[in-house]
This record gives C-alpha cells, sequence and structure tokens, in this order.
C-alpha cells in the first residue's frame, strides 16, 4: 500500500502548475467523440478517472491518440497530455462487453445520459466506492425521458444496464443540485427531438453547457432554465483544457494557512462556478488575488496568488456548497488551523462521494488532535488547533481527496504523519506526491526578490513585495536589450531572465535526444517528457530540466535548433506559464521579443529597447556575427507566432546614441515616476 508521511513544513514561496481539470477534460472527451471530425485536446488531464472515460468511448470505436500511451501509468506519469479524438459523427459502436467506470462518479452518470439514447445494449461498472454511489438521481429523469435504465436496488446502486433507444424531451427540475445529474440530462437531451429544459434551483459546475458552446451546440440559460434543441451535432474543435481548480486547492490552503508563505498558482480554472474556494479563503482572511488571464467562449484560466496568514473561522452553507464541493476536506483542514469554530452546513452531498467525506474528515481530524463535530449535513470544526501525527497511520478509505487532504494537514502537524492507502490521488491528481515534496521542503528560493535594496542607490519602495513586480523589456537583435536588462536588474536588485534561455534550454533536450526540430509532433511528444523548474541564483534566472541544470545553451547545435522549436505553438504554450512563473518566485526583469505584449502585458513598467539598424548591425559585427540585422527584423516582426512588437504602453528608448548606464538611467527615472523605487 503507498504512502505518503509527511512533516511540517516552513513557509513556502514557489509557483505551481496543476494538471488539467477533471471535470472538463470528462466532457471534452465525450463531446469530441461525438463530433463530427477531428479534435485535438491539449491539457488533457492523463488521470485514472479521465482516463476511464477515454477507455469507455475506445469501447465504442472512438479512435484516440494518445502519444506515448505507456507512460500514462508510470512513477513519472505526465499528468496531462494532448490528445487527438477522431469523433465519431455521432456513430458509436456497441461496446463488446461491460464498460468499467474505475472510480469514476462523472464517467457513469453522464455516459448513462449519453447511452441511454443509442441504439444498443450496455453496461456500466465501477470499483468498490463506485458501486456504493446512488445512481437514482440519474435513472429517475432519464427514466422520464423514456429511458429503459436499471440499477440494483433502492438506490440505484452500480452497475447499470441500459437498453438504448429513442427518447423524448423532458423539463426537469434538479432534486439535488448537482452538475452530474444536469449534465446526464442534457447529454441525452441531446438526441431527442425537440427542447430539453434542465432547471436548476442553485447553480452548480457549468462545463458541459461551455463545453456544448465551444463545439458548436446553442444552449441557453434563462434564469435558473438551461434550454437545449435535440438533435444537435457537436462539431470537432481544438480545445485546451485549464488546469484544476479542485486540485491546486490543496496548495492553496497549504499556502494560505502559513504565515509568510506565498503562492502562484499558474494556468488555473476560474469558472466562477468553481472558485468558491478563493471566497471562503478571504473570508478566512487569506490574501487571494485572483487574475483571469483567458476569458470568451470556453473556460475562464489564469493566475491565483496567494499569501498566507492567520485563517479566522468562517461559515460555509447554503448556495454556496455546490461551488465548494470537492474543495470541502481542504476547507475543513484550513478550518483546524483557523481561529474560532467553522460551520459547514448544507453539505449531505458529502455523505455520497467516492466516501463518506463528512465521516471520513472528522475521523481523520481527530485523530490528529482537533475537535470536530459532526451533523448530518457537515460538521462544525473548532480552531486554532495544534496538530500533531496521527497515531496510526490516516486511512484514505480509497478517496482522493481525502489522501491529499490527510497529507496538507500533515505539512502542519507535529511529528511524521503517514497516510496509507494514497494510490487512489492517482484519480485526479498524478504527481501530487512530486509536488507534495516540494511543499514539505518549504521550497523557497534563497533570496527570492531581495531584499528591496538595489546595487547602488536606487531603492525599491518598501511597500512593494518580494515577488510579483515585472519590467518587462522587448526589442529588436543587437538592440542592447540584453546588456539594459541586466543591468537594470542589478541596479533594482531584481532577478534578470532572459525568455530566449527558456527555449534554447528546451531545445537542448531536443537536441540531445537526437530529435528533429522541425518535427513538431516529435518535439511536442517530448516536451511533455520534460519537467522543467525554474529558479535563480545571484540574480540570475536558472533552469533545470528533468533535474539537470540546463547549460551550453549557446551552442552552434542549439544556436542552429532554437528557432524552428520555438515557433511550435505548443512549445509556446507549455513555455508561457514557466516565463510567468518567475514572478511567482522574485521580482524580475525579463527580456525578450513577446514579454511586455504577451507573456506580462497587466505589468505597467514596459520599455521597448531600439537602436537604428545601421547601429545594430554594427553591434553586432564588433560581436563578431554576420548575420544581417534587416533580415532578422524581418523575421521577428512577420514570424506567426509571438512576433516582436511594442507594448502597448511601452516607453520606446533609441539606445543609437546612449550608453548602458545612460539608457539604466532613463528607466530608473521613469520607474520613480511611477511610484516603484525611490
Ligand atoms: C462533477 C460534479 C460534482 C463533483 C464531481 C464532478 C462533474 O458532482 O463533486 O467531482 O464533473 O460534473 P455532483 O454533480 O454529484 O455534485
Amino acid at each position: 500500500m503507498a504512502e505518503f508521511r509527511v512533516r511540517s513544513a516552513k513557509p513556502i514561496a514557489c509557483s505551481v502548475t496543476v494538471p488539467g481539470d477533471k471535470s472538463i477534460s470528462h466532457r471534452s472527451v465525450m463531446i469530441a467523440s461525438l463530433a463530427d471530425g477531428v479534435s485535438r485536446i491539449d491539457g488533457f488531464l492523463a488521470s485514472e478517472d479521465c482516463l476511464a472515460t477515454m477507455k469507455a468511448f475506445r469501447a465504442m470505436g472512438v479512435r484516440i491518440d494518445v502519444p506515448d500511451e505507456a507512460s500514462l501509468h508510470g512513477p513519472d506519469q505526465p499528468g496531462v497530455v494532448s490528445i487527438t479524438v477522431h469523433g465519431s459523427g455521432g456513430g458509436l459502436h456497441a461496446p463488446a462487453g461491460p464498460i468499467d467506470c474505475g472510480n469514476s462518479g462523472t464517467t457513469m452518470r453522464l455516459m448513462s445520459g449519453l447511452l441511454a439514447a443509442q441504439p444498443f445494449h450496455t453496461e456500466l461498472f465501477g470499483d468498490a466506492s463506485l458501486s456504493r454511489r446512488p445512481m437514482k438521481r440519474v435513472i429517475a429523469p432519464l427514466s422520464l425521458m423514456g429511458a429503459r435504465i436499471s440499477g440494483q436496488g433502492e438506490d440505484g446502486l452500480p452497475p447499470l444496464v441500459i437498453e438504448g433507444g429513442a427518447l423524448t424531451p423532458i423539463h426537469y427540475r434538479l432534486p439535488v443540485a448537482s452538475a452530474q445529474v444536469k449534465s446526464a440530462v442534457l447529454l441525452a437531451g441531446l438526441f431527442c427531438e425537440g427542447r430539453t429544459v434542465v432547471t436548476e434551483p442553485v447553480p452548480t459546475r457549468d462545463h458541459t453547457e461551455r463545453m456544448f458552446e465551444v463545439f458548436g451546440i446553442a444552449v441557453r440559460r434563462e434564469g435558473d432554465d438551461i434550454l437545449l434543441e435535440g438533435g444537435q451535432r457537436p462539431v470537432a474543435r481544438d480545445f485546451t483544457v485549464p488546469g484544476d481548480i479542485s486540485s491546486a486547492a490543496f496548495w492553496l490552503v497549504a499556502a494560505a494557512a502559513q504565515p509568510g508563505s506565498e503562492l502562484q498558482v499558474m494556468n488555473v480554472g476560474l469558472n466562477p462556478t468553481r472558485t468558491g474556494i478563493l471566497k471562503v479563503l478571504a473570508r478566512m482572511g487569506a490574501h487571494v488575488q485572483e487574475i483571469v488571464e483567458t476569458t470568451g467562449r470556453g473556460e475562464p484560466a489564469g493566475r491565483l496568488i496567494v499569501r498566507g496568514g492567520r485563517l479566522r473561522a468562517t461559515t460555509i452553507g447554503g448556495a454556496e456548497i455546490p461551488n465548494v464541493i470537492d474543495e470541502l476536506p481542504i476547507l475543513a483542514v484550513a478550518a483546524a488551523l483557523a481561529e474560532g469554530t467553522t460551520v459547514i452546513r448544507d453539505a449531505r452531498e458529502l455523505r455520497v462521494k467516492e466516501t463518506d467525506r463528512i465521516a471520513a474528515v472528522a475521523g481523520n481530524l481527530r485523530a490528529m488532535g482537533v475537535t470536530v463535530r459532526e451533523r448530518d449535513d457537515g460538521m462544525e470544526i473548532d480552531g486554532p488547533a495544534r496538530l500533531h501525527a496521527p497515531e496510526r497511520p490516516l486511512p484514505t478509505f480509497g478517496d482522493h481527496r481525502i489522501a491529499m487532504a490527510g497529507a496538507i494537514a500533515g505539512l502542519f502537524a507535529e511529528g511524521e504523519t503517514v497516510v496509507a492507502g494514497v494510490e487512489c490521488v492517482d484519480t485526479s491528481y498524478p504527481g501530487f506526491g512530486r509536488e507534495l515534496a516540494r511543499f514539505q521542503a518549504g521550497d523557497t528560493v534563497a533570496g527570492a526578490g531581495g531584499s528591496g535594496r538595489s546595487g547602488s542607490g536606487v531603492q525599491l519602495r518598501p511597500d512593494r513585495p518580494a515577488c510579483g513586480l515585472v519590467v518587462a523589456i522587448d526589442g529588436p537583435a543587437a538592440s542592447g536589450k540584453s546588456t539594459v536588462a541586466r543591468a537594470l536588474a542589478r541596479e533594482l536588485g531584481f532577478v534578470h531572465v532572459n525568455s530566449g534561455a527558456i527555449y534554447r534550454a528546451v531545445t537542448r533536450a531536443v537536441v540531445d535526444a537526437g530529435i528533429d526540430p522541425e518535427q513538431a509532433p516529435a518535439v511536442e511528444a517530448h516536451l511533455h517528457r520534460l519537467r522543467i523548474e525554474c529558479g535563480h541564483r545571484d540574480g540570475e534566472a536558472t533552469i533545470e530540466v528533468n533535474g539537470a541544470v540546463a547549460d551550453h545553451l549557446d551552442a552552434a547545435e542549439v544556436n542552429a535548433a532554437v528557432s524552428p522549436v520555438a515557433r511550435i505553438p505548443a512549445v509556446r504554450a507549455a513555455l508561457y506559464p514557466l516565463q510567468r512563473g518567475y514572478a511567482a518566485l522574485a521580482n524580475i526583469v525579463m527580456e525578450g521579443r513577446d514579454i511586455g505584449s504577451a507573456i506580462f502585458p497587466e505589468t505597467p513598467y514596459k520599455y521597448y529597447i531600439d537602436a537604428t539598424p545601421e547601429v545594430r548591425a554594427q553591434r553586432r559585427a564588433a560581436q563578431g556575427l554576420a548575420d544581417s540585422v534587416a533580415q532578422r527584423d524581418f523575421q521577428d516582426r512577420t514570424r506567426e507566432v509571438a512576433p516582436l512588437r511594442q507594448a502597448e504602453g511601452a516607453l520606446v528608448i533609441d539606445t543609437s546614441d546612449l550608453g548602458v548606464g545612460e539608457v539604466v538611467s532613463r528607466i530608473v527615472e521613469d520607474l520613480r515616476a511611477r511610484e516603484l523605487v525611490v
């Protein structure tokens, strides 16, 4: 039986990315499988739950390509993958045998709706935990639509037997606030003639509705009603799954409850039906900043910054519950560390999750010295408790979120907390253990952000934070931006980051693996095998790839390969959050070609360093490099991905007649006017 061994940790200052959203990953495969055409899903969560959904559709004849499938279950499993789904155009085939939904309630409930409308027989079964979960909640509405679907006993427990056939639309009012039930009815409604309406008195996560829209299916919301006209067929789309806020929740609490911690979570889904935890943590006194970077149709996503503090108790209940339902186990840990009595109510649903989460959380917290009063629909938790390691290993009851919540509690407990039976974590968060080790070590980067003192007389205003400030420097080749960026960083006491080095580090790995840089699919597949970690030492950014410092980045073979590698959209997409991640480690001066325009468009400190083509050509020649500056400019400005642009609001400095010191002084002057430095 696998276990976590956890000891109390120091404050952290780091950034994390979490694997793809589980709810969204399930839906992406389901809807892409029904679509006409080929869809590519990036950021797909390669966890046991979502892989169960993927296998189910394969069993029904859908071709789904996954690069390097063998790596999905190993100890170095990537967590996310890009998959290509060859949509069936609505023509699913009868599976050869019963479909195994594993531990996944979402797979079983959503698929029930979809399968009830197919012209064939199916059986759905699951593991011991899923076999105890009530399916009556989907059997009831689907039966009203004319479905022939049955489970075991009163509660309609799995396995389910479904004789698919024609369905008629209904207007269904959800008796329990459940996105799974809503989605099952909507998926069935897709195959009906006429209008299906689901009324949800309390809003639940709307990923199905959003995914429908992305794939070209019109769905409307009017007040509490969701209206769908049947007979629509999804059209294939490429889609990127953002990180799962329910996975991020564990680190958010680890940081929020630890005074002195500062955490940045990158590229995480920020759908308002899922961000309830942020409001709860803010009520509890944590400093939480939400930065939405991607909006529009589909799913909003962005960054979260959390600063830890002393938490205080709160009450969680009512309409807020569906929005935090999966986060309640970890919020209970936050409650144990908060001043006062936290009340969780109206959360009876927790009793029928992967395990009875009220009983499991209460039992585990008590074993660590917390006073918890269990209620039928929630619990009351007295804090702040002095947590201690439990006498016996904490059980997980095969529930991933109970396992992870126990591990985070261990970060705050005296002694060594053992959590036993943690294999279940892979159902939603492959790689959690690796991340836990970082938090365990109190991952801080020495000198993060500096002390606010600069090299020579310039001083950061005292109210400025130790990390998160970004000075963006862009400019064409040979404009002098690297020299300026390095000198400026030293002057400010910031960390200097050359964004090109990150592309070079990946290129180095690609070259070392003998991969042709022009072969984008091979490069991309390799990219998923790389663990890239950013840090800094002595004011300069450092990059480690799979545990080794990336060096020899200026070697001829890297020079030759870096352009084609950096041109690959998937490479840019993968490195974008890493570049942003530096800001979580320190205050930075970052230089490149798209820093102010694409990587940190929100920073108020943007500079565009330029010089006349003649001066730049001379500088180039003086470096012993003979490439044509005009040609480089043309390439840089016209390339499809991340072209060189003057960011909006950037101060343009022509360095043709200026020395480095003069350029730096001019920038410092501007930063003083903007009240960054004194
Ligand atoms: C989910 C909905 C929620 C949630 C589960 C995933 C979904 O369940 O707890 O983890 O993807 O629709 P309910 O719909 O049963 O509340």
